[in-house]
C-alpha cells in the first residue's frame, strides 16, 4: 500500500504522517510538500530516516512534477492536506489561496485519475459551512448544511470540495471528503491562535485577542483528526462527506485565559485588538455520521489536550523559536503592529 500525503510538512499533515508510519509499518508513505512558509522539514526530522518514507519537495500545482511522482510511486491512496490555511493571510492576499487550494486540488485529481488511484481523500474544513449565531447553541453543522463561506480561505476550500464531488460524479473518481473543526496540538504553526498565545505568553508579550474574544471554535486534538481520516480511508463510503469534531466549543477569550493560567502568566497580557474582517462567530460540528458509520469518537479531552500541547511547546522551543525568528517577524509586524 502506497499513500501519497500532500502538505505533510505542515501541522496536521505531519501528525498524520507520523501516525500512519507508526500504525502501518508496512505501508509506504510519500510526502509531497512545497515547503512554503508553513512547511518545515524539521517537522518531519524523525520520519526522514524511515525506510518506508519518502519526501518530495514539490508544488501540487506543478502538473509535470506531480505526474512524475505518481508515475514513480503508483499510489493506492492520495490524502490532500496541502493548502494555504490561514484566514488572516487570505484576507491580505487571496490569490495564492485560489491557486493552491483549488487548482492544486485539480492537478492532484487529474493525476489520481490517470494513475487509477483507489481513493482520493480531500482534507477540508468546517469553515465551508460559514458560521452559526452565538444565541442558537442548538444549531450544529451537519454534512447537509449548505455551503456558505465567509473568507477567501473558506471560499477556496469550498470550491475545492465542489470540484472533488464533480470529479466523482463526472469521472467516477473514488473520492471522500472530511470537514474538520479547529485542530490543536504539536507542530501547530505559531500564526494560529493557540500556539501564538503560548509563544507570546512565554515571552511576556501582549496576547492579541480579536474583537471581544467572544467567537467560538470547536477544538479537536490533532491526533483525533488523524484517526478519523484513517477510519475514512479504510471504511468510509466513496462519494461521501464526513464531518469531524469533538463537541468542544470554547470562546477565544477563555482559551487565552486558560493558557495564561497554565503558564502562570498574568491576564494583564491580554490586549483586545481590531477584529478580523468578516470574522465567523461560531463553528460547531455534529459528528453523528462518522460516529455512527465508522465508530469514531474523540479520545483526547480538551483539558488534557491543552496540557499536552503546552508541554510540547515548552519541550520543543527550538522548533518554534526558529520559525518566529525568521520571516515570521515581518508577518507579525504587518498584522499586529498598528492593530
Ligand atoms: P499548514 O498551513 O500547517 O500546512 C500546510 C502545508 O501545505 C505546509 O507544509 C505547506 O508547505 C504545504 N503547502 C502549501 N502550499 C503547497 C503547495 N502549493 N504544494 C505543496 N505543498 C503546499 O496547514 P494545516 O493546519 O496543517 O492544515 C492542513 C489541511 O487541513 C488544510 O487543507 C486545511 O484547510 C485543513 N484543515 C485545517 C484545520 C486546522 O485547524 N488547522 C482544520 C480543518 C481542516
Ligand atoms: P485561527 O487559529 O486563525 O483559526 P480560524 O480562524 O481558522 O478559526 O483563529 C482562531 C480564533 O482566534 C479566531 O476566532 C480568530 C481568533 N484569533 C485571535 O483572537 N487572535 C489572534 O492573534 C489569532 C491568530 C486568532
Amino acid at each position: 500500500m502506497t499513500i501519497i500525503v500532500t502538505g505533510g510538512a505542515g501541522f496536521i499533515g505531519s501528525n498524520f504522517v507520523r501516525y500512519m508510519l507508526k500504525k502501518y509499518p508496512l505501508y509506504r508513505i510519500v510526502c509531497i510538500d512545497k515547503l512554503t512558509y508553513a512547511g518545515n522539514l524539521s517537522t518531519l526530522s524523525d520520519c526522514l530516516g524511515s525506510e518506508n518514507f519518502r519526501f518530495c519537495k514539490t508544488d501540487i500545482c506543478d502538473r509535470a512534477e506531480i505526474f512524475s511522482v505518481f508515475e514513480e510511486e503508483k499510489p493506492d491512496i492520495v490524502v490532500n492536506f496541502a493548502a494555504e490555511s490561514h484566514v488572516d493571510r487570505s484576507i491580505e492576499d487571496p490569490e495564492v489561496f485560489l491557486t493552491t487550494n483549488i487548482l492544486g486540488t485539480q492537478v492532484l485529481m487529474d493525476a489520481s485519475r490517470e494513475y487509477g488511484v483507489k481513493r482520493y481523500h480531500q482534507v477540508s474544513t468546517d469553515e465551508v459551512y460559514g458560521d452559526l449565531p452565538l444565541d442558537r447553541p442548538d444549531l450544529f453543522f451537519t454534512e447537509s448544511t449548505p455551503i456558505h463561506t465567509s473568507s477567501p480561505y473558506s471560499a477556496s476550500k469550498a470550491s475545492a470540495d465542489l470540484l472533488v464531488l464533480a470529479y466523482h460524479r463526472t469521472f467516477g473518481l473514488p473520492v471522500t471528503i472530511s470537514r474538520c473543526s479547529n485542530n490543536y496540538g504539536p507542530y501547530h504553526f505559531p500564526e494560529k491562535l493557540i500556539p501564538l498565545m503560548i509563544a507570546n505568553a512565554l515571552s511576556d508579550k501582549p496576547l492579541p485577542v480579536y474583537g471581544e474574544g467572544l467567537n467560538v471554535r470547536d477544538w479537536l486534538y490533532v491526533e483525533d483528526h488523524c484517526k478519523a481520516i484513517d477510519l475514512i480511508l479504510h471504511g468510509g463510503t466513496v462519494g461521501e462527506v464526513y464531518n469531524i469534531g469533538g463537541h468542544n466549543e470554547m470562546k477565544n477569550i477563555d482559551i487565552v485565559r486558560l493558557i495564561c493560567k497554565e503558564l502562570g502568566k498574568p491576564e494583564s497580557l491580554i490586549t483586545y485588538v481590531t477584529d478580523r474582517k468578516g470574522h465567523d462567530m461560531r463553528y460547531a460540528i455534529d459528528p453523528a455520521k462518522i460516529s455512527a458509520e465508522l465508530g469514531w469518537q474523540p479520545e483526547t479531552m480538551f483539558a488534557d489536550g491543552i496540557k499536552l500541547t503546552i508541554r510540547w511547546y515548552l519541550d520543543n522551543k527550538d522548533w518554534w523559536q526558529d520559525i518566529i525568528s525568521g520571516e515570521y517577524r515581518n508577518y507579525y509586524d504587518k498584522m499586529y503592529k498598528n492593530r
